[in-house]
């Protein structure tokens, strides 16, 4: 397991901007980086976690215009937010950094300096489209639209032009040290699909980056040159050097950097992955690890942001549920690669299964056992029968399994293996059903093991589960009568047979108490979405029917539309024709399960622009909970053939 020699982890979050308060997208990654920090100082890490705010750039500065303050006085208003909510969250990060801190922004002019001595940094001109809510520049291949403007790939809104005076990054002379470095460390970036994508953009070629601005004030100044101000990302990134130490605490820096991981959505990985390391290139610095590019939550399907005003504020959800449940919800209900759909419904249904029934009642089952039975002490046991060995065993073989889980950052499989086990000793229990040993004198010695076993497995499971629900383990591991901290027992000397509980154990409150969905979408105002059946349905006539032309057609090419997620562009042979179309199919099927597959298209819809793309037809599919599920033919059918 874990060497002997205390270890160094050095994990951080990205910086959020201060130009809107906290969302559950932003509690995502804080609770991963959390969890990853908890579990890391458990198995005997020295650990250094690392979150903070990003205050620079354009979109502060016109947030706070339109509030009328200063972007100072905005970053000061919304980092307390933040800060309360990691408190309420239980987040236990070692530093939280902001970006206008003068240790950061003098450090960041240091090494912007340096990178000018050396070359790497340049005067130039630059003229291009920039999306002011995303910090951006967009690249060439961008198309026009009609109205002569271009529209940003990633959020969505109109992007302007901008022409000045600028510094360039020399990044495309790091295109070839990028591709051997990822070819050297594979897992750079997790998981491999993202790394699949950041390796073929970079194989695309790369760009000099503009890493100044004139246009904008809040920002960074540059060395000598105070008319221009450093772009934001320059800035940012060199966060998780400044926070560390860097130029200020350089002992501290060096113990802890490179990074072990750095966890952010998969919206800003392009800047992780591709320009963080290149800058650290040619500052000299190591590179981190990994990047971990997590999934997004989506609202209704689609990505929780400000900018399309669907984001759900935590603290309604912490009021009613308090920290726990929402930890274990988002962490236990996807893989941390892949989308997730936050429902009410959704939530409700989880945390009311798995914490209030599965392990609530466990924890009310045993404890008030041995209350009841032993006055909070079990005085007597026999010796460990075969069933009870089983559950000794299970518990050093979950123990494993979830060292090994925890350490791939498989958060959601570690649950679920610690579920399995919980579904194991309530079946223990059934089996040996001590509330009727209780009845009998002859059995005490009997009952006191079933119920030592219960409640050694328990304070297995609470520690197993202390890096997602820390509050809530360490609460089970004092009521089992525990008296040295949760966080002092190492993961490798944690075992089963470890218990001998110093005090007696205490009575119990209910930790996880059951919500309805009934009154927690009261007190959210949220009324469910209605049901589909109720939806009204539009009939229309066999003649209207008639009207649609459906046919087998063949896909004969299929490729990724660039800059997007989920548009696959498709070549497909509709018998008397070939067609384009683009299908919004990529999340779920890549250009290889399609090439070659038969399925029903509509040959006579009005042709669609989507992307720059003319679509002519449209593909059928299913659609669950916003993934396509496409029905291809499963028996071989003409091409052309007419679909009734
Ligand atoms: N300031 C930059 C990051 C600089 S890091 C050197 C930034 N900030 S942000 O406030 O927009 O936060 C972005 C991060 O918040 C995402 O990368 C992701 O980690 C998290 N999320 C924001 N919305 C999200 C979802 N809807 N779902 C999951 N996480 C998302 O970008």
């Amino acid at each position: 397991m874990e060497k002997s020699s205390k270890k160094r982890f050095y994990v951080t979050t990205p910086i959020y901007y201060v130009n809107d308060i906290p969302h559950i997208g932003h509690t995502y990654t804080t609770i991963i980086s959390d969890t990853i920090s908890r579990y890391k100082k458990l198995a005997g890490y020295d650990v250094f976690f690392l979150t903070g705010t990003d205050e620079h750039g354009q979109k502060v500065e016109k947030a706070a215009s339109e509030k009328k303050l200063k972007p100072q006085q905005l970053a000061d208003q919304v980092v307390g937010r933040f800060k309360n909510l990691w408190k309420t969250l239980n987040i236990s990060y070692d530093f939280f950094i902001r970006t206008t801190q003068p240790f950061h922004e003098k450090a960041v002019q240091k090494i912007f300096q340096k990178l000018k001595n050396k070359g790497d940094i340049y005067k130039g001109v630059y003229e291009g489209w920039y999306c002011v809510s995303d910090e951006n520049f967009l690249s060439e291949d961008v198309p026009l639209e009609k109205g002569g403007y271009k529209i940003c790939p990633d959020c969505g809104k109109r992007a302007g032009i901008v022409s000045e005076d600028c510094y360039f990054f020399n990044l495309s002379a790091y295109q070839k040290p990028l591709l051997d470095f990822y070819k050297k460390n594979p897992s750079f970036v997790r998981p491999p699909s993202r790394m699949n994508e950041v390796v073929s953009f970079v194989k695309q070629g790369l760009k000099d980056l503009s890493v100044t601005r004139t246009s904008v004030r809040w920002g960074i100044p540059v060395p000598d040159d105070p008319g221009h101000t450093i772009y934001v990302w320059f800035d940012a990134l060199h966060n998780y050097l400044t926070g560390i130490g860097y130029d200020r605490n350089i002992d501290r820096f060096h113990k802890f950097w490179p990074a072990d991981v750095h966890f952010i959505g998969k919206d800003i990985l392009r800047f992780h992955a591709i320009f963080w390391p290149a800058f650290l290139m040619a500052s000299e610095f190591p590179l981190p690890r990994t990047i971990y590019g997590h999934g997004w939550w989506l609202k209704d399907e689609t990505k929780m942001s400000k900018s399309k005003g669907n984001v759900l504020d935590p603290h309604d959800i912490l009021e009613t549920f308090g920290s726990d449940p929402l930890r274990y919800f988002l962490l236990r209900e996807i893989p941390i690669g892949l989308d997730g759909n936050f429902s009410h419904e959704g939530f409700v249904h989880r945390v009311n299964s798995d914490l209030a029934n599965d392990l609530g009642n466990l924890i009310q089952r045993i404890l008030t056992m041995i209350l009841n039975f032993f006055k909070g002490k079990i005085e007597e046991s026999e010796k460990e029968k075969e069933d009870d060995k089983k559950l000794r065993l299970e518990f050093a073989a979950l123990k494993e399994k979830v060292f090994k889980l925890y350490e791939d950052y498989a958060i959601n499989r570690a649950l679920e293996e610690i579920w399995v086990y919980i579904n194991s000793v309530n079946k223990y229990l059934a089996r040996n059903e001590p509330w009727k040993l209780a009845k009998m004198k002859n059995k005490r010695k009997r009952l006191g093991r079933i119920l030592y076993q219960a409640a050694a497995a328990l304070r297995g499971i609470s520690y197993l589960l202390y890096p997602v629900i820390p509050g809530s383990s360490e609460q089970i591991w004092k009521y089992l009568g525990e008296e040295k901290p949760l966080e002092e027992e190492s993961f490798s000397k944690l075992k089963f047979e470890n218990y001998k509980p110093a005090q007696k154990i205490k009575s119990p409150k209910p930790l996880f108490p059951r919500v309805s969905l009934k009154d927690f979408l009261k007190e959210e105002e949220i009324q469910p979405a209605p049901a589909r059946k109720e939806e009204k349905m539009e009939i229309i006539s066999f003649d209207e029917f008639k009207k649609m032309d459906l046919r087998v057609g063949e896909i004969v090419k299929a490729e990724r539309v660039e800059g997007t997620e989920k548009l696959i562009k498709l070549d497909v042979d509709i018998g008397t024709e070939k067609r384009t179309m683009v299908a919004g199919i990529g999340d779920v099927y890549s250009p290889e399960d399609l090439e070659g597959q038969k399925l029903t298209v509509i040959a006579n819809l009005k042709p669609a622009v989507i992307r720059g793309i003319e679509s002519q037809g449209m593909i059928l599919a299913a659609e669950v909970e916003g993934r396509a599920t496409v029905s291809f033919f499963d028996k071989d059918v003409p091409t052309g053939a007419k679909v009734r």
